[in-house]
């Protein structure tokens, strides 16, 4: 099984790539990271850096790979050093919601434009992208969080798309949207105060979710914006 996971180095995406190495006997596993390569299984994965919102990084990657079976897509931002996520209307700046847009929805078509032939030639097809529940237009009650809400539905919007097109050109294929659930990474760690009891997992425990419904996913279910425990959830 050959395997590129984007955002290896992040709180999700580093616990996908332990967890991968833990359930599967012969994996070719890369990773990408953007600012720190980790240093631990530095022989079990091949590292390489890149920055997701380069659209000629990601088209000089794609060339290193003829063939892959799964991609996921691990990369985030909710907020930078200096900025957060909008409380009301005044708070809202276009670089910030800019740059969500460039980081949590652009890179899944760009992946999509470049690796799809890498993916053609796998007799299963996976390509999974977290995305997040606030995304959902219908369940927002609470308003706020402009850019990344904005940015995460685009991006459903864009798995939806992805998984047409697929259906007609490569229809073996699956794409996914999965909402992790909160977890205790550096992406949410500022806004954990009020989550409640039980309800913040570990990193280690959405990767083995992630994989329990990656290994579930048929072409028929392509196209689906799912939970962490396989629930439908509504765009
Ligand atoms: N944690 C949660 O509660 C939660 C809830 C719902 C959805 N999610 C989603 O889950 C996914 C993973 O988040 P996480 O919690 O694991 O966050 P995280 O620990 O902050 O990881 C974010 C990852 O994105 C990478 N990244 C950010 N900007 C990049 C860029 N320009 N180019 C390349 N890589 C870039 C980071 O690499 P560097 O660190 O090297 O920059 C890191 O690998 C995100 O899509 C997030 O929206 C998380």
């Amino acid at each position: 099984m050959k395997v590129l996971i984007f955002g290896g180095n992040g709180g999700i995406g580093y616990s996908l790539c332990k967890c991968l190495l833990n359930q599967k006997t012969n994996i070719d596993l890369h990773a990408t990271y953007h600012n720190q390569q980790p240093e631990d299984h530095a022989n079990d994965i091949k590292w390489h850096r890149i920055d997701i919102t380069s659209e000629q990084e990601l088209k000089s990657l794609a060339c290193q790979f003829s063939s892959l079976d799964l991609i996921i897509n691990a990369v985030g931002l909710l907020h930078s050093t200096d900025q957060g996520p909008e409380k009301n209307l005044q708070s809202c700046q276009p670089d910030f919601f800019l740059h969500n847009m460039a980081v949590n929805a652009l890179p899944t078509l760009m992946i999509a434009k470049y690796f799809s032939s890498c993916l053609s030639s796998s007799e299963q097809p996976k390509f999974i992208t977290i995305s997040a529940k606030v995304g959902s237009i219908e369940d927002n009650k609470l308003g706020g969080w402009y850019s990344y809400r904005s940015s995460k539905a685009a991006l459903n919007m864009l798995i939806k798309n992805i998984s047409i097109e697929w259906s007609r050109r490569m229809p073996k294929a699956c794409i996914l949207s999965i909402h992790p659930g909160t977890t205790d990474t550096a992406l949410s760690k500022p806004f954990q105060a009020n989550v409640p009891t039980g309800k913040l997992f570990s990193p280690d425990k959405v990767a083995a979710d992630i994989l329990d419904i990656m290994e579930k996913a048929t072409p028929e279910s392509s196209g689906s914006f799912l939970t962490y425990d396989g629930q439908s959830l509504p765009w």
